[in-house]
């Protein structure tokens, strides 16, 4: 039942999802959650309890897993200025499909959003066109830190910080500008690490040698392990020297693992990027400029590394680096495709895909793409199973299903999964407490999400 206008949901203020197998806060048991309205009320344990509260809507969860809607800490909605990639509507209506209740949206859009009017902007218009809760960051500039100092931190997701280049032309990699940034932001700062002199010198060597543009199998000689460990021990190492709260986007090397703990509690900590779980470089025969991306996607020891620290606690959060771009845009070779590939749709059901091969848990799975975000940008009252949060909630059931174009929401049309078998099926997704998407369709196409509220 689509509950968009404040009619509906006064009409169904209560729903119980009974019967379902629950992942939460590292416990797995059958029982049901009760919604009141925007709010997870009772969090009920069994089969046979039934909540004191009678409910308005019942909900048979059966043979279904129960997880708290997913939050992408890390995607670029395009929005606005390359509204012909993607939008925010188009994107959050993907982020529905796949589970996804909450998004953190990169500053790299034209206009960059590094001023409070473009921040402002940016809130407005996810008020008009976003499907899923919202939080964005404010891009670092050699010149904004008196800025960033005044952002009002509950507003703001962190503070972006590209110390490579990469799409959008937002570098910043003078030390004297990192060390003012590393000194004074109190905020997570989320940094983008790839050393731009290594990867200028790797490409002009790479293209003098074969006498022409490298194709797309050399993306990661060019944007190599040493362009990205030099830059994120860098970022470690500034961190460190200032205390700042440091969250090192899509690690994409096992060496770069060496500079992360595995203390839960770290003030430095690192995310991995679903391309970078997925794929190795020996798709890039298969998959070409689609799996494109920077960091370049490594090794399948890179690939192995990465995917054994999700479980020993190196690697705290995953998100997708959901980047779209058209197909079009994907021509060329390594200097001229574009990087990035949509993901925010198909997470989910990937990373579950590895709960099959042994990878991780279940509750590896919910820590690592909905507890964890929360607890590292302090969202605010989301990403656990908790009475009194908000009823931002992810019903999935094994189901085989082949990816075919048809489903894809995201405006680009393409996905780098097109033609896999999925195990697992994103059945329901309820955002804020209502039924946003189920089996197959967005439930209420006026249905939008709410910002969030961060506690740094
Ligand atoms: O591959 C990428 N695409 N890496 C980035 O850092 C940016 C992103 C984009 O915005 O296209
Ligand atoms: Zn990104």
């Amino acid at each position: 039942m689509p509950c968009g206008t404040q009619t509906n949901i006064a009409m169904h203020r209560r729903k119980l999802i009974k019967n379902a197998t629950i992942v939460n806060e590292n416990r797995t048991f059958v029982g049901a959650v009760l919604i009141d309205n925007d709010r997870i009320e009772e969090i009920i344990e069994g089969v046979e309890a039934v909540p004191s509260i009678p409910a308005d809507i019942v909900v048979d969860a059966s043979g279904c897993f129960l997880l708290p809607g997913v939050i992408d800490e890390h995607v670029h909605f395009r929005d606005p200025g390359l509204t012909h990639k993607a939008d925010m509507y188009t994107e959050s209506r993907a982020a529905l499909a796949g589970g996804v209740t909450t998004v953190l949206d990169m500053p790299n859009t034209v206009p960059q959003t590094t001023s409070a009017e473009t921040l402002n902007e940016k809130m407005e218009t996810a008020a008009r066109k976003c499907c899923v809760n919202y939080g964005f960051f404010i891009g670092a500039t050699a010149d904004n830190v008196p800025l960033l100092r005044t952002l009002n931190p509950r507003k703001v997701a962190g503070v972006k910080l590209f110390m490579g280049s990469s799409t959008g032309n937002m570098l910043v990699d003078k030390e004297e500008a990192l060390r003012e940034i590393f000194s004074t932001v109190r905020m997570p700062i989320m940094t983008h690490c790839e050393d731009t002199d290594i990867i200028n010198e790797n490409m002009a060597r790479l293209t003098a040698e074969l006498g022409t543009e490298p194709g797309i199998c050399c993306h990661a000689r060019i944007r190599s392990e040493e362009a990205c460990y030099n830059s994120t021990a860098l970022a470690v190492n500034l961190a460190t020297e200032y205390g700042a709260r440091l969250h090192v986007a899509h690690v994409s090397t096992a060496r770069e693992l060496e500079l992360f703990s595995a203390d839960a509690d770290a003030r430095i900590t690192a995310e991995a990027c679903v391309p970078h779980l997925l794929y190795t470089d020996a798709d890039y025969a298969r998959l070409g400029a689609r799996i494109k991306c920077n960091p370049a996607i490594k090794t399948a020891a890179d690939r192995e590394a990465l995917r054994a620290a999700l479980t020993d606690g190196r690697i705290s959060a995953i998100g997708t680096d959901h980047a779209p771009h058209l197909l079009r845009e994907k021509q060329g070779g390594a200097a001229k495709a574009v990087s990035g590939m949509p993901m925010v749709q198909f997470s989910l059901p990937a990373m579950l895909g590895l709960v099959d091969e042994g990878v991780l848990g279940l509750t590896d799975v919910v820590r690592l793409m909905c507890h964890h975000p929360a607890r590292i940008f302090g969202i605010e009252n989301r990403g656990y199973l908790r009475e009194g949060y908000k009823a931002d909630i992810v019903l999935v059931r094994r189901q085989s299903w082949k990816l075919t174009p048809n489903r894809i929401e995201s405006r680009c049309g393409w996905s780098p999964l097109e033609g896999h078998t999925f195990r697992w099926a994103v059945e329901k997704t309820y955002c804020n407490g209502c039924l946003a998407y189920s089996e197959g369709h967005i439930t209420d196409s006026d249905f939008r999400g709410q910002a969030v509220s961060f506690c740094h």
